[in-house]
């Protein structure tokens, strides 16, 4: 069975060579997808990184993949730390997440009069998908934290310290704009999904700290290797 990577920040350079483009036509418009003979990949702010988070078509995204026949999504996420034991340039599989993020389409269930279901989200990311990749993980010699909890943001813009210790008091321990909105379609079309956090800052006044990002060469580093064990995992499960 096919599974997909999606992969944000700096996914771009790790498509494996001779990968194929392929255009798919969802039901939300067009979407290029790239693939070999195992792993389908998405790029979700398209190449060179043109599209910011609060405009991304992520309802076409998820229904492109299902309609690739994809059963299994690992998605890959830049993030900033909210807790001090997620330090920049290190990751870790989502457990959870609290959706703030109001200003774009997050359901499949839009049109009126439409028959809908409510989707349990009880367990939002396949423990198994997680656990296998913390195993993998393991085996290459990276840590994966697990369990994190991730606030989705609307963005662009990045959050003020007093939002980031209002995330902290909710259980928050990542900061992003995209898994929110992902993983409840991702749910909703019944695909096995599993999230990866990569922390490239601190969230705003963590430590004190003015938001600064680690360099481009480590987010390089760290996007590589988590896009090889995103397909290694999907590729052994
Ligand atoms: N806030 C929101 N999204 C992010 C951050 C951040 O600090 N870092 C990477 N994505």
């Amino acid at each position: 069975m096919k599974g997909a990577v999606i992969g944000g920040t700096g996914c771009q350079s790790f498509l494996p060579p001779g990968v194929r483009e392929r255009i798919v036509q969802s039901r939300y418009g067009e979407v290029l997808l790239y693939e070999d003979d195992d792993i389908v990949y998405l790029l979700r702010h398209r190449l060179g990184h043109t599209v910011p988070p609060h405009l991304i078509n992520y309802r076409a995204h998820i229904d492109a993949l299902r309609i690739a026949g994809i059963r299994r999504i690992v998605a890959i996420y830049a993030v900033g730390s909210i807790t001090e034991s997620l330090k920049p340039g290190t990751a870790g599989v989502l457990g959870q997440f609290v959706d703030l993020a109001g200003n774009r389409e997050n359901t499949f269930y839009s049109e009126p009069g439409q028959s809908f279901r409510h989707t349990p989200m009880d367990e939002p990311y396949s423990p198994t998908l997680s656990r296998t990749l913390i195993e993998e993980g393991k085996g290459r010699g990276l840590t994966l934290a697990r369990d994190l909890t991730y606030v989705c943001t609307n963005g662009p813009r990045l959050e003020t310290p007093a939002e980031i210790a209002m995330y902290r008091t909710l259980g928050c321990d990542v900061v992003g704009m995209t898994a929110g909105t992902e993983t409840s379609l991702a749910c909703e079309a019944g695909i096995e999904f599993a999230g990866i956090a990569y922390s490239i800052n601190w969230a705003a006044g963590v430590g004190g700290s003015q938001v600064s990002f680690i360099q481009d060469h480590e987010i390089d580093h760290l996007t590589g290797a988590l896009t090889n064990l995103a397909r290694n995992t999907l590729l052994s499960i």
